[in-house]
């Protein structure tokens, strides 16, 4: 019986997951029009109550073929004619909005690079308010580790929209047409999700200058491919890529000057990375020894980034303090970042690789 209580689901991502039996004969359905299935989906599934790690059959072109509850927003909820259905089927993974989740406030410094986000927020939250005015691509750059996936997880969190993140090398299929295929479908979900952010990171593999694609013969369709996307003003209402890049003077020169604004996410300075010490060590499963000198360790990190300090040092010195069964001292940490390599100062920007 279904009961009056039970919230209807915003949001339901799906996998295949195959037949439960499979005998010689063995075809795998291949969703080719997403917004078709949604409906198709409904008509089998509306008012079932669905959670995470449940299996939904297929009762009418394959019988019997499962997907996986991958996640439902909210939990334990029933599937209703507006709730939005995703299948999550390549490398693309479709985070939705928790209430537990990253805020602009846990990503330190980066002050320009804030500001200059701020409207995509305004615009998820309210995208027909913008019209033709909307914020469509935005390239985030600069050093591998400074934030620029925490701040695109934050912008859809904060604004409590979807995001899918996708890294560019896997937008590159295997034969003539694949990668075209896979960008055009990725935007087809996007448009299913919106308002919400396709966050394409390393956009630079598939976006790479003109100049290094004899490298790459089929880059060429896959820039073609995404520059349409990019384009697209029509029935993308909603839709905000964000392109991130750590070589953005590698980047193919029709791509970035589609992007309308461009974010620079720099190198924590001094005070930065004792904040982010501070903010992590927090965190920590082992008690903080008094001997611990935050200062001393940020002082020593010039030219790493945050997620050198979180990932090299932190980390170790966590894991050296559980092996020892004792709290985290300075000893821990200093072991950890004497054994990183020291950086080259004023290094070439296209040394960031
Ligand atoms: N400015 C920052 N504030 C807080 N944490 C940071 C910051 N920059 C990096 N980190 C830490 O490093 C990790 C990697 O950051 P990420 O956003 O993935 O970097 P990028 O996408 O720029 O390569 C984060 O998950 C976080 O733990
Ligand atoms: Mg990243």
């Amino acid at each position: 019986m279904k009961s009056r209580s039970i919230a209807k689901a915003k949001y339901l991502i799906l996998r295949p997951a195959g037949y439960p039996m499979k005998s010689s004969y063995h075809e795998y359905p291949e969703i080719s029009e997403y917004r078709v299935f949604e409906f198709y989906a409904k008509e089998q599934w509306q008012g079932l109550k669905v959670k995470k790690g449940d299996y939904l059959f297929d009762s009418r072109m394959f019988p019997d073929f499962a997907f996986l509850v991958v996640d439902v927003e909210p939990p334990n909820s029933e599937i209703s004619s507006t709730t939005r259905i995703i299948v999550d089927v390549r490398e693309e993974q479709v985070i939705l909005p928790k209430t537990k989740s990253i805020r602009m406030n846990d990503i330190v410094g980066q002050e320009r690079a804030k500001q200059q986000c701020r409207i995509i927020k305004k615009y998820l939250e309210d995208p027909k308010k913008f019209g033709e005015w909307a914020p469509k691509n935005i390239l985030f750059y600069g050093p591998p580790g400074t934030g620029k996936t925490l701040m695109a997880k934050a912008l859809a969190f904060e604004s409590n929209s979807p995001i899918m993140l996708i890294k560019g090398t896997t937008l590159i299929g295997e034969h003539v047409g694949e990668g075209a295929q896979r960008i055009h479908s990725l935007y087809e979900k996007a448009k299913s999700l919106a308002p919400c952010i396709v966050f394409i990171d390393e956009i630079d593999a598939i976006a790479i200058d003109r100049r290094y694609q004899d490298l790459r013969g089929d880059v060429s369709e896959i820039v073609n491919a995404l520059l349409t996307e990019m384009d697209g003003i029509d029935e993308r209402e909603g839709v905000c890529t964000i392109g991130s890049t750590n070589r953005i003077e590698f980047l193919d020169e029709a791509v970035r000057s589609r992007f309308e604004e461009e974010v620079e996410f720099t190198l924590p300075n001094e005070k930065e990375r004792a904040e982010i010490l501070r903010l992590y060590l927090k965190r920590s499963p082992v008690k903080i020894s008094e001997d611990v000198d935050i200062m001393k360790i940020a002082k020593m990190m010039d030219g790493f980034s945050g997620r050198d300090l979180v990932e090299k040092v932190l980390k170790k010195a966590i894991h050296e303090a559980i092996i020892q069964d004792s709290e985290l001292k300075m000893e821990h940490l200093l072991n950890a970042a004497n054994k990183l390599p020291k950086k080259v100062k004023d290094a070439p920007k296209h040394m960031f690789v």
